[in-house]
């Protein structure tokens, strides 16, 4: 009795989860659809014994953290060919069809977000993986399984028992206008654009979060073995009638005329879509014709990417501010009228330097061509001359800080201006403290800039040491705190003391050490003491460190004032020491690598972390000191060439595991399985990829 109700409200919820998410025609108000999950809540809660994985209430998702596995994809998910011009995309049609005559061809919009595969086995999502590089990718199906338009159950059908089906996942601007907005209110940083957003969320370690993203998911192809289809549009209308969300933007084309009319039209219409596309998708339709042109290394030649020119829009430039960054760089920012630019309002966009403004002529009431890279802000790409007012006046840079009034400098080969009052310009000294909290730096969640620029102007901070010196009584009497939150920043700022020293260094701020240059200072010097005491040519001797980097380091510790506050974050109890390496043994101790190319059993990061394990060195780059180069496919010839002039031994990925000998754990990382109806073996957890933001 209870079971059935429970399983009908799972039906009618999961019926009504469709018309909402996948046809986008809901039948019932948001209040009804609430009130029926929150009955099938209450009555799950009571009823554990009837839990199910797959029920409407487990798409919230969960805080527990996952590990992403690394799984080999039963089928490669390749790439595709594009081009940006049209006179490409027609002599790929002429080549098609100069091979099979004329055909029909799937015209389809190129969704611009990050591409996943699912596995269905007898109707249930068994897994979504990431495409990664193609061969092998990272099980994110905690994650997927949030996304509202993904079927966790099919809908009654002729469905194969065991398929995949291929797609994107999709950030909506609405989605990714909600959550830039939450992330500037944290004080957080901004997401550059709804493809690395989609990209992020579902990398993201807890499902919960993901599940309040509002990620959605289109799908386009379908692969499996022996598949009942003669056409690509005929497995997408099956794949829809199971339940999945097809884009219904599909057109069949027989000319190139059809073709060129398709793309003309997505050109423009593509603005009014609630999520981004960057192009259009030509697919041979027939699967008996895609059999006889089969694949490029990389690529079928059954299909192509045409790429939309990235969109611009006029507007007028009110007038043009200035913002002064933590390393005192002067940045000029056009404050524009509103304009709508692929999805999003833009209101500022960047100038980037006085000799940028200068070679465009840029004048306040101008009207200025916006243009949206893959950047967070847009660009200004040029000045509509013929609008230009009669008044106008070529605009005079500014020469003084705008925070503080100090004289600006420029630096060479630098084509900034800067404000060289580090310790007296406000921006300057907020800007280290905030970058010091970062989440990839010391992680101090419960601080974000708001709140230390409240810190700071109620004169409890002025660099980042002060941090530890701070009492909960005095920030629970400022405004915006009280008693909790004081108590919780104290705590994490207590917490940061443990984060490891790669990230204290990176959260110092020297200029140009970027996350991954302070890893590698961290892992070649493997102390404070020994950064500090480095000269100049030893800096250079660590990897991805050049001269540039090593004058920017020395200079930081060649200030007294830094000195002083890295002595007091030393008695604080940062961690100023690399943790031990764990060694499995020393068989390549003393020996350099470089790895290059794709690798059929390994990912080229599980080859560098076995390196180190056995006590050798990654280099980046092929150099006299370099012992061995384990080649892989598809590598660079100039890199092979240069290493047979050195003379250095080329290995491959078995030699260079024989190279290990016994010392190898066994990797359990199968060849792809044969293509029978069982699962692709998981493999070994994977360390987790870096998080995009
Ligand atoms: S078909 C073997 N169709 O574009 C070809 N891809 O540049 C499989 N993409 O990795 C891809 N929209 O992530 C196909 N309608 C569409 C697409 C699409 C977006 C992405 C996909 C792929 C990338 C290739």
């Amino acid at each position: 009795m209870i079971r059935e109700k429970i399983e009908d409200l799972r039906r009618r919820l999961e019926y009504h989860n469709h018309r909402y998410y996948v046809e986008n025609s809901p039948e019932i108000s948001d209040f009804e659809f609430d009130a029926m999950m929150r009955e099938l809540q209450e009555l799950e809660a009571a009823h554990p014994q009837f839990a199910d994985p797959d029920s409407p209430t487990q798409r919230v998702g969960s805080d527990l953290t996952c590990e992403f596995r690394t799984v080999r994809h039963r089928y490669p998910m390749r790439s595709l060919g594009n081009t940006y011009s049209l006179d490409e995309l027609h002599e790929f049609i002429q080549r098609i069809e100069r091979e099979v005559g004329t055909t029909d061809y799937a015209c389809e919009l190129k969704f611009d977000g990050t591409a996943i595969s699912l596995t269905y086995e007898h109707g249930r999502l068994l897994r979504a993986v990431t495409r990664g590089d193609g061969e092998q990718g990272d099980d994110v199906t905690a994650n997927v399984r949030t996304v509202r338009s993904v079927p966790l159950v099919l809908r009654d059908g002729d469905w194969p028992d065991y398929f995949e089906i291929r797609g994107e996942i999709l950030m909506p601007y609405a989605s990714f206008d909600r959550l830039n907005a939450e992330r500037e209110a944290a004080g957080e940083p901004l997401l550059a654009n709804p493809r690395n957003a989609a990209a992020g969320t579902l990398k993201q370690q807890s499902s919960a979060v993901v599940a309040r993203r509002g990620l959605d998911c289109v799908l386009y192809q379908l692969s499996g073995d022996d598949l009942p289809f003669a056409s690509h549009s005929e497995s997408l209308a099956k794949a829809r009638e199971w339940g999945f969300k097809v884009s219904d933007k599909m057109r069949i084309c027989h000319t190139i005329a059809e073709i060129d009319a398709f793309i003309e039209h997505w050109d423009t219409a593509r603005r009014e879509l609630p999520f981004p596309t960057d192009g259009v998708v030509v697919k041979v339709d027939d699967f008996a014709l895609r059999r006889r042109l089969g694949y490029t290394a990389k690529a079928p030649k059954w299909a192509v990417a045409y790429k939309f020119k990235a969109e611009q829009a006029l507007t007028r430039l009110e007038s043009i501010s200035f913002q002064v960054g933590r390393t005192g760089a002067v940045t000029p920012v056009a404050n524009l009228a509103p304009v709508l630019l692929a999805g999003t309002t833009v209101r500022r966009a960047t100038l980037h330097n006085a000799e940028q403004m200068a070679l465009l002529d840029i004048r306040p009431g101008d009207m200025v061509y916006v243009e949206k890279g893959g950047e967070i802000i847009p660009k200004i790409t040029g000045v509509e001359l013929s609008e230009r007012p009669a008044d106008s006046r070529p605009f005079r840079y500014i020469d003084r800080c705008p925070e503080c009034g100090t004289p600006l400098v420029r630096y060479e080969g630098e084509a900034k201006h800067y404000c060289p009052n580090q310790s007296g310009c406000t921006p300057q000294i907020v800007g280290r403290i905030v970058h010091f909290i970062r989440r990839k730096a010391m992680d101090i969640a419960s601080l974000g800039e708001e709140t230390v620029e409240l810190l700071y102007a109620n004169g409890l901070v002025r660099d980042i040491a002060d941090l530890y010196d701070l009492r909960t009584e005095q920030l629970s009497p400022l405004p915006r705190l009280g008693e909790k939150s004081a108590e919780n920043i104290i705590r994490s700022i207590r917490e940061s003391t443990r984060v490891p020293f790669h990230r204290v260094l990176f959260g110092l701020g020297i200029r140009f050490v970027g996350e991954t240059t302070a890893k590698y200072l961290a892992e070649h010097f493997r102390s404070l003491e020994a950064v500090m005491q480095a000269s100049r040519e030893e800096l250079v001797e660590a990897d991805e460190v050049g001269e540039k980097i090593a004058d920017a380091i020395l200079d930081y510790f060649a200030d007294p004032r830094n000195l002083r506050i890295l002595e007091r974050l030393r008695e604080a109890g940062l961690q100023f020491r690399a943790a031990e390496r764990e060694r499995s043994s020393e068989r390549l101790a003393g020996l350099s690598f470089v790895i290059s190319g794709k690798f059929t059993d390994h990912s080229r990061d599980e080859l560098k972390e076995l390196i180190e394990r056995h006590g050798g060195k990654n280099l980046a780059a092929v150099s006299g000191n370099t012992d061995y180069l384990v080649a892989g496919d598809n590598m660079g010839p100039a890199k092979l060439k240069k290493a047979e002039k050195l003379g250095i031994r080329i290995i491959s990925e078995q030699e260079f595991i024989d190279l290990i000998g016994d010392a190898s754990p066994q990797s359990d990382s199968a060849p792809a399985p044969a293509p029978d109806h069982t699962p692709a073996a998981p493999q070994q957890p994977s360390p987790r990829q870096g998080e995009l933001f």
